[in-house]
């Protein structure tokens, strides 16, 4: 029995994102192209959006579409080519075969199945990532298709360089082959305000994709131009090369690569210094701990204590790092994730008895990770940030999972990269490369690159940080951003050393 609404479904939100506007669909039918005599599939049909606007009779269109109330409305139309199939796509797949010549859809983004439901589909398709629902849908629309058949989706972005989205990058390399890539602001979808800042229309067609190949891809994310005056003309093409060389590291449009390529000798984060998150205690509120006397801005899990009676604030020895603290004092200072002042005093704690410790080492959500960089000396990124990327410096504290702990191999670097990483280049022009969306994984951060300065540069960060500790961070905002510019002018003075230390591969990122 299929559900009438998602109340019903094994899905818990069906994420029905339609959209009305008339130059994404344009777009979209436009490089689907003429489908007369043609067999069409439509996975996610809704209310047909889609499916009524298509150019060309075909000689039959299968809608698919799970909710009842959405197959009212599709069977209102009545062309004797269209077929609505109530049905759960995910399931009804197998059955519909490899027999079209044509798929068009927007698919459920995000969606939440039950967890019942999610291992089902991972027995169901185990060569399939199953995780992020708009490219299972997209893997299967692909599939459902003849040797060569035309595809054309609406998805988010994020399958262009999200890490562990890999795995829809090397299905398009292998069984789907981009012809156009369309990016632009989620702004324009017009109805609905969700999580992805950006989404893609992208087109191809079933078959590997050869070094050869063309693939248009227009970036119009920035621009307001319509998308139906798009011209795809030879300047926005990249070679099937250059994607398949991309696929593990994420698909970047060339001349982003080239903004974040710089003309002074680079390196990049994981090169100079350790990426690492930090603790899961398995239960924040019973083992974090915030300052009664001063609450922290941002209301998370945890307890009101007693600050200066029950936190352990002068540094440990290895013992106590280890086998965890004994006495009245309990807990350690916590840095957790959000935005920080880079010289934030934390106002988070975290039991560090021997008794937490090894509810965290025994606790099956619990994870004890990357311990051995507790208490160091380092810069706190904070793991979700929606606007620009930040850096607070932190030590003798432990950080949680929500944090991306940078720790240089040197720490002359430290000043630097606390500067570098809250300037206006990292945010404006690197972020929206590496990680367009919010999440700044440790294997995001790891790839930002770095102006490899030299003793004199990080001297004088040095000096620029000491003045701000002073000063106030703020009052020397123009003076840091003068300094980055120098950096990225490739400013002699600033790159004074010797050739023999750079690092290998420096020059490029
Ligand atoms: C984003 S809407 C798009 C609908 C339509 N293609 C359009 O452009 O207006 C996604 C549709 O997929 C349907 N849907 C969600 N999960 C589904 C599933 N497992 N099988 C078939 N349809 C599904 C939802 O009910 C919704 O109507």
């Amino acid at each position: 029995m299929l559900p009438s609404s998602a109340a019903a479904s094994p899905i818990r939100d069906l994420r029905q994102f339609y959209t009305d506007s008339a130059e994404i669909h344009g777009l979209m039918l436009q490089l689907l192209g003429d489908v007369s005599g043609k067999s069409v599939l439509e996975p996610c049909a809704g209310r047909g959006a889609l499916v009524s606007r298509l150019d060309g009779s075909p000689s039959r269109l299968d809608a698919v579409e799970i909710d009842g109330r959405n197959i009212e409305i599709l069977k209102l139309y009545s062309p004797p080519w269209l077929n609505v199939i109530h049905a759960d796509f995910l399931e009804e797949c197998p059955t519909l075969g490899r027999s079209y010549d044509a798929v068009i859809c927007n698919p459920p983004y995000g969606l939440r199945p039950t967890p019942e439901y999610r291992l089902a589909l991972r027995h169901r398709y185990p060569d399939l990532y199953v995780t992020e629902s708009y490219g299972l849908f997209l893997c299967l629309g692909i599939r459902s298709l003849v040797p060569g058949g035309r595809y054309v989706y609406i998805v988010p972005d994020t399958f262009l360089t999200s890490h562990n989205l890999r795995p829809i990058r090397r299905f398009l390399l292998t069984e789907g082959a981009p012809t156009h890539i369309v990016r632009f602001s989620a702004t324009r979808f017009q109805t609905v305000d969700f999580n992805y800042g950006r989404l893609c229309v992208i087109a191809g067609n079933r078959h590997s994709l050869a070094n050869e190949d063309a693939v248009a891809w227009i970036d119009e994310a920035p621009s307001e131009r319509s998308l139906n005056s798009i011209c795809f003309d030879a300047s926005s093409r990249v070679s099937g090369t250059y994607l398949s060389e991309r696929t593990e590291a994420g698909w970047v449009q060339p001349s982003k690569i080239a903004a974040i390529n710089f003309s002074c000798p680079s390196t990049t984060l994981g090169e100079i210094a350790e990426c690492r998150t930090g603790l899961y205690t398995g239960d924040n509120l019973r083992f974090c701990g915030y300052n009664r006397d001063r609450p922290p801005a941002r209301r998370l899990n945890g307890q009101p204590i007693d600050w200066p009676a029950e936190v352990h604030l002068n540094r440990l020895d290895v013992k106590e790092r280890e086998h965890g603290l004994t006495g009245n004092k309990r807990f350690v200072p916590l840095i957790r994730g959000g935005c920080r002042h880079p010289f934030a005093e934390t106002r988070w704690a975290v039991d560090w008895s021997g008794e937490a410790l090894e509810a965290y080492r025994q606790k099956g959500k619990a994870r004890l990770q990357n311990r051995r960089f507790y208490f160091r000396r380092g810069l706190a990124v904070p793991m979700v940030s929606t606007g620009r990327l930040s850096a607070s410096l932190m030590s003798d504290a432990v950080f949680d999972q929500g944090v991306v702990g940078v720790f240089p191999h040197n720490e002359a670097w430290l000043e630097f990269l606390l500067i570098y990483l809250n300037g206006a280049f990292v945010s404006n022009t690197v972020k929206p490369v590496l990680s367009p969306g919010a999440n700044n994984s440790a294997n995001y951060i790891k790839r930002i690159p770095v102006p490899w300065v030299g003793p004199a540069g990080l001297e004088e960060a040095r000096q620029i940080v000491e003045q701000a500790v002073i000063d106030g961070w703020e009052s020397t905002a123009q003076m840091r951003e003068a300094f980055l510019r120098r950096a990225h002018a490739n400013e002699p003075a600033l790159f004074a050393f010797e050739e023999a230390e750079l690092p290998e591969g420096s020059g490029k990122v």
